[in-house]
């Protein structure tokens, strides 16, 4: 490891340029104006991949943005690791939030400024740097490395689930290694054994074929904006935290015992959450705790809602139209498909004959658990150990990462989720950043981890 740890040392700022270089593309993958710049930062990273002595560095052509992949299968009796990772970001709106622009990487402090710094272009480098090194120093890897960097994470993955299906042999691994989550806290490195589903979904209210004079027709024409409101608020009863569409708890599967004292004892102050994101108090359901109630407990949420007059100023309008996008967090065992369909059947259930209902369903995910026993995620726990000398949590975390349960689904692997994010990152929020030592340490933390992976453990 010395000559690794050196290499690393004497490259800190090589990769945190080639880091730059990469932040500066803006691959947003659900902009179709930017269709272009996903495909130059896949073509970009191909070559990168392959100048630092990965083989078969590929761009897949998809219906929808290419998918990357790279491999160094030279060691036989090694175990094979796939390192995922997505190179698309979310867009960067409201851009006027921004205190410097979104793709020109700036550091101030410790932390490196732009959208994708942590979701998941600087995460995901990191892996990269890791093999560089090996490949540098030691003119081979510890295991079998198969890189699979996708654009379209941010969208739900649509092409990444049939190119696995599609590419079985290709895709069979070990262990598959995935950096696109978040530490407990700064210097807390932890491993996340959970990730909650998502079911996205977009509902629309149609009542009359004009937006009316409010005064004129309000009282009798049936208003989509308060119907909606209506029905939105039927879904969820906010004094009890408790989601009220019928049949949502029925496949939850509560923590066990010994996973809430897990949960119970990880560090927690109150006063520090609520100041870290400017409220009074949380919400929620009383009866869990908060990291509970954002890790193990499914969510129900508004994230867009439109309709009648958005302008400064007052227009005593009754809109004829009204929409929300909502979005529910599933926990196991709850299916992404089937609360969906839970999801439709409340509304239109619920929905007055006074005006027309649509619903559509966008992308889902399903949810997914680790057993932290197994070997490949203490092997991870130890190498984040030896780098940050300290415990490492085991935690689970309310984001989604839709593809990890199509890893088990199509190839039957477990994932080791070895994230470098914070919560302070500011993950899909303007002025995303990451923390350059994190990223610096990052690297030798994946470089041993690909070292544990090679050995059967009794050396360590
Ligand atoms: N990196 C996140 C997921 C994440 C964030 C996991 C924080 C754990 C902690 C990922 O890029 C993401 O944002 N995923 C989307 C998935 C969706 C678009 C299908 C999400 O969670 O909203
Ligand atoms: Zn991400």
């Amino acid at each position: 490891m010395d000559a690794i740890r050196t290499y690393l040392d004497a490259h800190k700022h090589s990769h945190l340029d080639a880091l730059k270089e990469i932040l500066r593309v803006p691959s947003v993958s659900t902009s179709p104006e930017h269709a272009g710049d996903v495909q130059a930062l896949a073509e970009h990273l191909r070559n990168h991949l392959e100048s630092i002595g990965l083989k078969k560095a590929t761009v897949h052509s998809t219906p929808g943005h290419p998918i990357v992949t790279a491999e160094w299968l030279h060691a036989p009796d090694a175990p094979t690791v796939l390192i995922y990772g997505h190179y698309d970001v979310q867009p960067a709106d409201p851009l006027e939030l921004w205190e410097t622009p979104p793709f020109e990487p700036t550091q101030k402090g410790d932390r490196l400024y732009a959208r994708g710094a942590s979701d998941d272009k600087g995460q995901s480098f990191i892996h990269v740097c890791a093999l560089e090194a090996w490949l540098a120093t030691e003119q081979r890897l510890p295991v079998n490395v198969k890189i699979l960097l996708e654009g379209e994470e941010e969208i739900g993955s649509p092409n990444l689930v049939p190119f696995l299906e599609e590419n079985k042999v290709w895709c069979a691994c070990d262990t598959v290694l995935v950096s696109d989550t978040a530490m407990f806290g700064k210097n807390q490195p932890s491993i996340t054994v959970g990730l909650r589903g998502l079911a996205y979904l977009e509902v629309h209210v149609e009542g009359p074929t004009r937006d009316l004079h409010s005064g004129v027709y309000g009282g009798a024409a049936p208003n989509p904006a308060t119907i909606l409101n209506d029905m939105l608020s039927q879904c969820i009863d906010l004094k009890t935290g408790k989601i009220l569409i019928p049949g949502f708890y029925d496949e939850v599967i509560e923590l066990t015992k010994a996973e809430q004292v897990a949960v119970h004892a990880l560090p927690f102050s109150m006063d520090t959450y609520t100041k870290s994101i400017g409220i009074e108090e949380v919400v929620g359901e009383p009866e869990y705790t908060v990291h509970e109630r954002v890790s193990s407990r499914p969510t129900f949420d508004v994230n867009g809602l439109w309709g009648g007059y958005q302008g400064e100023g007052a227009k005593t309008v009754l809109p004829a139209k009204a929409g929300a996008k909502v979005s529910m967090r599933l926990v196991p065992n709850q299916d992404p498909q089937s609360t969906a369909d839970k999801f439709n059947s409340f509304i239109h259930s619920i929905a007055p004959p006074s005006v027309r209902v649509n619903v559509i369903n966008h992308h889902g995910g399903s949810p997914v658990v680790m057993d932290l026993t197994s070997d490949p995620i203490q092997k991870a726990a130890q190498a984040f150990k030896e780098v940050y000398q300290t415990e490492v949590f085991f935690t689970r975390e309310g984001g989604s990462i839709p593809i990890i349960a199509d890893f088990k689904r199509v190839l039957g692997v477990d994932s080791v989720l070895m994230g470098f994010g914070l919560n302070e990152d500011g993950l899909h929020s303007p002025n995303e950043s990451f923390s350059i030592e994190d990223f610096y340490r990052g690297r030798e933390v994946s470089a041993r981890f690909l070292a544990h992976m090679a050995s059967d453990g009794t050396e360590n």
